[in-house]
Parts: C-alpha cells; structure tokens; sequence
C-alpha cells in the first residue's frame, strides 16, 4: 500500500481542523473537543490505518457497513468503471443501468414475493419511505381501509434520525427530547428478555411479550397500518436478540389482523445474522422490507426499500386518480451505489461468502464463552457477527453503570490503544466485525476486547 503517513505535526493539524469544524454524529463535542481524535486515512480487509499509520482491526465495520473487507477490489474496480461511464443521472422518470440490474438482484435473493425496489440513500429513509408506502397503502385501497393510519413499534427499537423513523423508535436516550416534533405511534415491548419490560423470565414466560403484541393487533388494528420491526435484532438498543420463533408469530399476527409487516434489515441484512437476511431465519416475508448498510459492501450509501406485487398495486392508476408515490430524493438509485451493490452481490455469490462465515460465527461463539463468567459482564448476546457484551456494575442485581462512568467508552479506548477499533452502545460493548474477518484476526479482536473489558472494570473497582 502506498505510504502516505503524515508528521506528528500534519497529524496534529488535521485534529485542530477537525475539532474546530467537524460537528460529529451521536458525539458529545464538549469530551471529544478534549480528545486525541482518531483520524482514518485508509483501510484495507479488515483493517483501518490512521493517518500517523498505526493499523486497527475494524470491529464494528465502519459502522456495521463493511462486507468483503475495505477496498475490495472488485466492488472498487465496478465503482472505477461507473464513474467512468456516469456518475449520477436521476431515477425520476427515466433510468440507469446499474439501478436495473439490482433491482433484479435483490428480488432475486429477497424473501420471495418481494417483486418492487424503491431506492434511496440511507436507513432511515428506506425505513420513512415504508412507513409512507403503508399508509397511502391503505389509503388507496379501500374506502373501508382508510383508518388505518397508525404505526405499531417495538420498545428500544431503532430505525433511524428522520422524523418519521425517530417517530416510530424507541430508545428514549436518543429519541425523548424530540416527542413534541414526532407523530403518535403504538408501542410494544421489546422482547428484551435480560431485562424483561413485563418483569417475565426466559423460558418460563411463555412469550409474554407475544401475547403483549396480539393484545395491541386486536384492540388496534382498525387503525393500525402497518407493524415495523428489526428482525432477529434490536440493534442499536444494544444488541437485543429476539427468543427463537417471535419473528415468525409476529408475522402470523400480522396476518391475522391485517396489518403491513415492515422489516427493517439495515442493520441485520446482507449476512450479518449468516444468512443473506434474517426474515430468512423464520422463513417469514415482509410486506415491506428496508435495506441499507451493507447493500453496497460498505462503500457507497445507498437504500432500497422493497415492496410486494400487492402492496405496489395499489398506487397504480390514472395520473388524474392521485395515487402515485409522491416521494424521491435527488441521489434515488444513484448509479455508482447501484453498481457497488451490484459488485457486491456478486462477490458474495463467488467467494460463498456465507458458507464462509459460517465457521467464523461458531469461533465467535466459543470465544465467547470466555467472557460470560467475568464479574462485570450481564449478559453476552450473539446472532451471526453481532454481539453484545452487557457490562453491569451489578450481576445480582443486573444494577448499570452510572451514566457518567462512560463504562463502554472506556472499554473502547483501551481496546484502540490496543489496535482493536470498535463503538459501544452505552455499557454494551459492540462487535460487528466484516464478514471477510480471517479467523486470526477474529481472535485477536475477542482477545483484545476481553482484556480490555477486564482492565476498565477491575480499574474501576
Ligand atoms: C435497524 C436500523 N434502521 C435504520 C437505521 C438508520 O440507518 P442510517 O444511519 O443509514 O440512516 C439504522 C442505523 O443504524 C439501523 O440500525
């Protein structure tokens, strides 16, 4: 690789620049002004390399993005040849190439059924777009149908930054302060089973919260458009995994009261559960289905929200009948993303990269297991590449960590000095490593995690 390592002072100046005008997400400014910020200047597999050179395993792939590993020559080399080619023309109306042959790929490989894709460039506005589709949806269908207006949710849940996706999340953290601006949704709660919101035990509850879920279906679903969930995963809640069979009964109940099923897979999908999508788990088809993250391997933003034949008829008609999705974002199937998916989807196919993942997923397992016992550590959550390491103050008591320990935070800039880069999600430590990791490099990330997890939490005894 080329070197293009700068002086401590080049190094020193980009962090002052950085500091006084980079404005960072989900970041508080006032500690991060104090910091030696981390600068990325390049990558490469699973590796990111800062621009002094030092060299991290990517932990939580750019933001649970990364795929086949940083600057995989495939996907870059589709991206060169777009570029070469067009940038960008619009999908309003007319179309591209690359848009075109996604569109065929990903109907290929979605749950059957999924037969329409409505681009955009991001989770959470392939997440508004379903909302919007569900509630026209209805809307048109039927003069009997046109109550049908609500959105049901998950407690913790997450499905974005817009309004629309804020207003159908869950996690207070990120989403209270903004209640006055969102619109009214229904909520049940999440199947966090570590700290059951209907005070039940594992096992022994019955699927407590499934019959949570039927109560609201039945009192509400006259109103009720559409029910949206992350399956198999509450991601950004902190990894909460769903007990075995609630996907599938919650699509039952949707069924049942005819409420749209919208899975969001930003985070869950193109094989971070270790199949291509996690509705694939429970065999189940959404009506509406949200895509992002790793769509494009990682290298470009790009979104699809996926549609049926039943759905989409709907918004058929005559221009005069007003029935048209009137929505659209400038970048709608921009063709260098498309051709990345594209690229992407083709390695996968290739290099088999789930039959690949699959020994990585049982390694990940075992590793695991080594960090269950330790005093500070709740619980350990793990569905495909995505884990949670619950840290509590408490084990009895499952008491958390003051906030103002920064616990996750603290773990995480251990695990940096130790060439590990990796993000928590308050005090649950987050792995979320690409799918190409090479099993050596999967070990000396649980290696790294583990110790720093126990110098952080024995420090702070
Ligand atoms: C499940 C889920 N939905 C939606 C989003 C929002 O995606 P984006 O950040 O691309 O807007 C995320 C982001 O983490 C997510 O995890």
């Amino acid at each position: 690789m080329q070197n293009t390592n700068r002086t401590k002072k080049q190094a020193q100046k980009l962090a002052r620049i950085d500091k006084k005008h980079i404005w960072h997400p989900f970041t508080q400014m006032q500690d991060y002004s104090k910091s030696n910020p981390l600068i990325i200047d390049k990558g490469k597999g699973s590796y990111l390399y800062d621009i002094e050179g030092n060299r991290y395993i990517d932990g939580v792939s750019s933001l649970w993005v990364t795929v086949h590993g940083h600057r995989k020559k495939e996907v870059d080399e589709a991206i060169i040849r777009q570029v070469r080619k067009i940038s960008h023309s619009t999908l309003l109306g007319i179309s591209n190439v690359p848009a075109i042959e996604l569109a065929e790929k990903l109907v290929r490989i979605a749950p059957k059924g999924l037969s329409k894709v409505f681009y955009s460039d991001n989770g959470s506005t392939s997440v508004e777009i379903a909302l919007k589709i569900a509630f026209q949806y209805w809307q048109q269908k039927s003069k009997a149908t046109r109550a049908k207006q609500k959105i049901l949710s998950l407690t913790n849940a997450y499905h974005g930054d817009t309004i629309g996706s804020v207003s159908v999340g869950g996690i207070d953290l990120f989403h209270e302060v903004y209640r006055p601006l969102l619109f009214e949704t229904l909520k049940a709660p999440s199947p966090y089973c570590y700290r059951c919101p209907l005070k039940k035990t594992y096992l022994r509850c019955g699927l407590e919260c499934l019959n949570a879920l039927e109560r609201m279906l039945k009192k509400h679903h006259r109103k009720l458009a559409a029910f949206v969930l992350e399956p198999l995963v509450q991601g950004a809640a902190g990894m909460i995994t769903f007990p075995k069979g609630y996907l599938k009964a919650a699509r039952e109940l949707c069924n049942r009261y005819n409420v749209l099923m919208i899975a969001d897979e930003v985070a869950v999908g193109f094989g971070r559960t270790g199949k291509m999508f996690a509705c694939q788990h429970e065999g189940i088809r959404p009506d509406l289905l949200c895509l992002a993250k790793g769509i494009t391997g990682g290298t470009l933003p790009l979104a699809a929200t996926m549609a049926t034949e039943e759905v989409y008829s709907a918004f058929l008609g005559e221009v005069q009948d007003l029935k048209t999705f009137y929505h659209g974002h400038t970048y709608t199937g921009n063709p260098v993303a498309c051709a990345a998916a594209v690229a992407n989807l083709d390695v996968f196919e290739k290099e088999k990269t789930l039959t690949q993942l699959q020994p990585k997923i049982r390694l990940l397992k075992k590793r695991l297991r080594e960090c269950r016992d330790m005093p500070q550590v709740g619980e350990v959550r793990q569905c495909g590449v995505m884990v949670g390491i619950e840290l509590v103050a408490d084990r009895e008591t499952k008491k958390p960590y003051p906030v103002q320990e920064k616990i996750g935070h603290r773990v995480i800039l251990e695990a940096r000095k130790r060439g590990v880069v990796i993000r928590p999600l308050g005090d649950v430590i987050v792995l979320m490593p690409p799918l190409a990791i090479s099993e050596k490099e999967l070990n000396t990330l649980c290696d790294v995690t583990f110790e720093s997890i126990r110098i952080t939490t024995e420090q702070q005894q």
